[in-house]
């Protein structure tokens, strides 16, 4: 069994991939997927299924691409991504049902009561929904609904306008009727931290949960700049993940590129790479964070460059799909999937969550079988086993009785295994 499992790793590690790392703890990892997938760039296709576990459309699941004119539907596109994650053993997100952009004209530019534009919303929802029933493990059902004027509030669109600030209300509610196993989230940017915006949505947020609006997660996209490397940034970003967590919620990292002005430079790269790094550590350090999507892979095809003029190199891959300091950052987070903050480390494996306490020294593991004794195997980091230890579901057990020496060890329990500091 250890045996099996050491060499087993050690072969797949040898292959260094994000997506086999992020595949053990387990991390959903992914990008969006758009004119390279359409064009058959082989390139890009390869190291799609070789980096990642799962994708989501960049524009074929939006209201234009998916109902260009009212009534009748077009799920070519799509399908043909869906097609591809489903051989390729890859997961989906769905991005988006609501969202004031990339609507068809009939849709933006209609003249609409609040009574019909709900009920094309309904429409459109259904038909999407009820199209990818069981094949979308997250969907962003309204996107970025709150504006940038500081003050936190609702951006002016044809749907706010029409229908009213309960349109985010019935959007959910028609995404839960359609499919009600759907994880349904609210997806925005400019919201990692701590802002007048994050807030405004967490107060929403609130408010639905208790009146019982079926909203699971919150998107974070999460576009950002090489100059949000602060400590004091990423404090911040901790704290608004923790608030939203505490509501119960998924969370969910899902369009997240750094952009810098053009041409880039090392110094601009590594900066970057820090960037990458301390998104990845937060989402690792996050137990309801199972989701790390980036808006494109390589700068050969991100968005960046049109959006931002002067500006761009924003994924970690370069324009000849060689990879830049940000990806071996992401990787070096992934290979050691534990967190050494001062109080806790999480593991997200299969069979149920374990946590280990840095300060007490101590895991917490949980099997859903309250007292159930619990397998714990510990190996030195040159992968022999120091020990076996039992530990029951539920109940908090110390390890320091066991004896063991001051170190790193690899903690495996519950299947999954990661990195343990074991300080005394
Ligand atoms: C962008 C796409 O990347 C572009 O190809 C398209 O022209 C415009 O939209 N936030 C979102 C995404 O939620 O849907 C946007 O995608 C990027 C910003």
């Amino acid at each position: 069994m250890v045996a099996v499992f050491f060499c087993c790793t050690g072969s797949l590690w040898a292959q260094e991939t994000l997506k086999t790392y992020a595949d053990k703890i387990p991390l959903n990892i992914g990008t969006c997927v758009g004119s390279a997938f359409d064009s058959n760039d082989q390139t890009y296709i390869n190291a799609l299924k070789r980096e990642f576990n799962t994708v989501v459309c960049e524009n074929a699941m939006k209201p234009y691409s998916l109902q260009p004119s009212q009534g009748s539907f077009s799920f070519i596109n799509a399908d043909k991504l869906v097609a591809f994650a489903q051989q390729n053993n890859m997961k989906i997100r769905g991005h988006t049902l609501v969202w004031h952009n990339q609507n068809p004209n009939w849709l933006s530019k209609g003249s609409w009561t609040r009574a019909t534009l709900l009920a094309a919303m309904k429409a459109h929802i259904n038909g999407v929904l009820s199209h990818f029933k069981g094949k979308i493990i997250e969907w962003d059902v309204v996107n970025e609904a709150f504006d940038d004027s500081g003050a936190g509030a609702r951006r002016t669109s044809f749907w706010q306008n029409t229908i009213g600030n309960d349109y985010i209300d019935s959007a959910f509610v028609y995404a839960h009727q359609a499919d009600p196993a759907a994880l349904l989230f609210y997806n925005d940017y400019s919201t990692c931290t701590m802002n007048t915006k994050s807030t405004a949505i967490y107060t929403m947020i609130k408010t639905m949960l208790a009146n019982n609006v079926p909203i699971h997660g919150i998107g974070f996209q999460s576009h950002q700049q090489i100059s949000d490397t602060s400590t004091s940034f990423f404090a911040g970003m901790k704290a608004n993940f923790d608030r939203f967590a505490k509501l119960g919620l998924k969370i969910s990292i899902t369009e997240l590129d750094v952009r810098m002005p053009l041409p880039s430079n090392q110094t601009a790269l590594k900066a970057q790479a820090v960037v990458y790094r301390g998104f990845m550590q937060l989402a690792l350090a996050t137990p309801s964070c199972q989701t790390f999507m980036m808006w494109g892979f390589s700068d050969k095809y991100s968005w960046i460059p049109q959006q931002f003029p002067g500006e761009g190199a924003a994924c970690i891959y370069d324009e000849n799909f060689q990879p830049k300091p940000a990806y071996t950052a992401l990787l070096d987070v992934l290979k050691a999937p534990i967190i050494s903050t001062r109080f806790q480390g999480f593991s997200r494996p299969a069979h149920g969550p374990w946590s280990f306490d840095c300060e007490s020294n101590s895991i917490l593991v949980q099997d859903g079988q309250p007292g159930h004794p619990v397998l714990l195997e510990m190996f030195n980091p040159k992968g022999a086993k120091t020990g076996e230890y039992y530990s029951q579901s539920g109940v908090r057990t110390p390890l320091t009785p066991f004896n063991m020496a001051r170190g790193t060890y690899i903690l495996r329990a519950n299947g999954a295994a990661a990195r343990i500091p074991l300080i005394r």
